[in-house]
């Protein structure tokens, strides 16, 4: 199939490159005529796993491009797939006007050619998160610029790909979500997604649009909820790892976001908890169980800060490394990254601060001032009174521990993903802090 994606932020590469490789022709769209040129190229702007070979491959196989000229893009496709951001304004609710100017666009193009298009049908799928409602918007933008009922669906077909892993998530899903008011819309997607071999399943628009708020929800809500229970055990000498790992054999909990830690960061949790607050608040619902994620989640970060503070003490003049700077392993994103706070923190308690990220050590310079950024982790820890790890990347979990004790000032460390024995760390002679263990 003819496959136009608008936006090349994950979602919308690693979508136009999946689709490619199961043998679609895909054009990429971004207005921003540097990223073009880069992706062209295969030079991508944010770290992916496996996404810089596949869009090499597809490219150099002429099933993928990118262009700036979206008139072009979409007259070519079949499926004309929305991938923009919708970020959170001030007050929690998803911003949509990137989601309003490309629908308005695909409007003006679609009736504008709509000679040349002849009896063509396109499919206008919305894949960027949105509030319930907004398919019914988008159509409502396309038939006010006259363009004819029968030439056009609108469908709804949320992303469910985390970064870090989202080449494996797009092929390898789940679920897929299908959310359309027509069969056309309905046969032509399921189609699409045929060589996947996944569970399709087939809602109304505003279903599927839910669909997304609640997954994300419910996922932000199982990491706040192990979060209160690690702090309940600590109290009580527990280990959240082994409680959460039976609980989790448990098939109506699930092992999956019950990892303790420093709370969820990234550009989608965060953002879509609060998104679905101001959504219940508009119909005068009160959210108190989304509202308690979200304090849960904040209160993680001054909980590890406090923890510091209550072993090093007077942290005026203390030198503290923090390991993993991304909001999470696998990626270069520090939107919403717990490191942002905690490092923060500790420097208005007087710490100096040395950071050490695998990737995103350029992200974060815009993010995080006043510290110092370190090429490798014995750098970082020299001479340090703390360590502490922020996110889990696979090289902190192999490190040579006594290499890390010999550098350190004071083997202290404040393992903010539970990714070390404590016995065998105590043992070596470190002080160790888990999150409630
Ligand atoms: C999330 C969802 O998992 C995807 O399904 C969804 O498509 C995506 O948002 C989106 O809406 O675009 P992502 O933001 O990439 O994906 O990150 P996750 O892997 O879900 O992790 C979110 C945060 O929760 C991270 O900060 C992570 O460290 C934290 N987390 C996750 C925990 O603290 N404990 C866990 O057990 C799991």
């Amino acid at each position: 199939m003819r496959i136009c994606v608008v936006g090349t932020g994950y979602v919308g590469l690693v979508t136009g490159a999946c689709l490619a490789s199961l043998g679609n022709t895909v054009i990429c769209v971004d207005k921003d005529r540097r990223i073009v040129n880069s992706l062209n190229k295969a030079v991508i702007h944010f770290y992916e796993p496996g996404l810089k070979d596949l869009v090499e491959e597809k490219v150099a196989a002429k099933r993928l491009r990118f262009t700036s000229e979206i008139d072009d893009a979409v007259l070519r496709s079949d499926i004309i797939i929305v991938t923009v951001g919708t970020p959170p304004k001030k007050n929690g609710e998803a911003d949509m006007s990137a989601v309003i100017s490309v629908s308005k666009n695909i409007a003006r193009i679609i009736k504008k050619y709509s000679k040349s298009i002849g009896d063509g049908y396109k499919v206008i799928v919305n894949k960027s998160t949105v509030p319930v409602g907004m398919g019914d918007i988008v159509e409502g933008i396309i038939l006010e610029e006259g363009v004819d009922r029968n030439r056009f669906s609108v469908a709804s077909n949320p992303e469910f790909l985390k970064e870090g892993s989202a080449v494996y998530d797009f092929m390898n899903p789940d679920r897929i979500v299908i959310g359309a008011s027509d069969n056309r819309a309905f046969n032509k997607l399921a189609e699409l997604y045929r060589p996947l071999n996944a569970h399709i399943i087939f809602t109304s628009i505003r279903s599927a649009e839910f669909i997304k708020y609640a997954s994300n929800a419910f996922l932000a809500t199982k990491v706040s909820f192990i979060n209160e229970i690690a702090k309940i055990c600590e109290k009580v000498g527990s280990d959240v790892t082994e409680v959460a790992q039976a609980m989790g054999l448990d098939k109506r909990i699930g092992k999956e976001y019950l990892k303790a830690g420093l709370g969820y960061g990234g550009s989608c949790l965060p953002k879509d908890v609060s998104a679905l607050i101001h959504l219940a608040r508009k119909f005068k619902i009160d959210p108190k169980v989304l509202e308690a994620v979200q304090t849960v989640n904040m209160d993680q970060r001054m909980y590890m800060i406090n923890k510091v503070k209550s072993v090093l003490k007077d942290l005026r003049g203390k030198k503290i490394a923090v390991l993993g700077l991304s909001f999470k392993p696998e990626t270069d994103d520090m939107r919403e990254a717990p490191s942002i706070y905690i490092i923060n923190g500790l420097k208005k308690l007087g710490a100096r601060v040395l950071a050490y990220d695998p990737v995103s050590e350029l992200k974060a310079k815009q993010k995080i001032k006043g510290v110092a950024f370190c090429r490798n982790i014995y750098e970082s820890i020299t001479d340090v009174d703390a360590l502490i790890i922020a996110s889990e990347w696979n090289e902190f979990r192999d490190l040579d521990l006594k290499k890390v004790k010999s550098k350190m000032k004071r083997p202290i460390i404040f393992d903010g993903r539970n990714i070390y024995d404590p016995n065998k760390l105590r043992e070596m002679g470190f002080e160790y802090f888990g999150v409630g263990r």
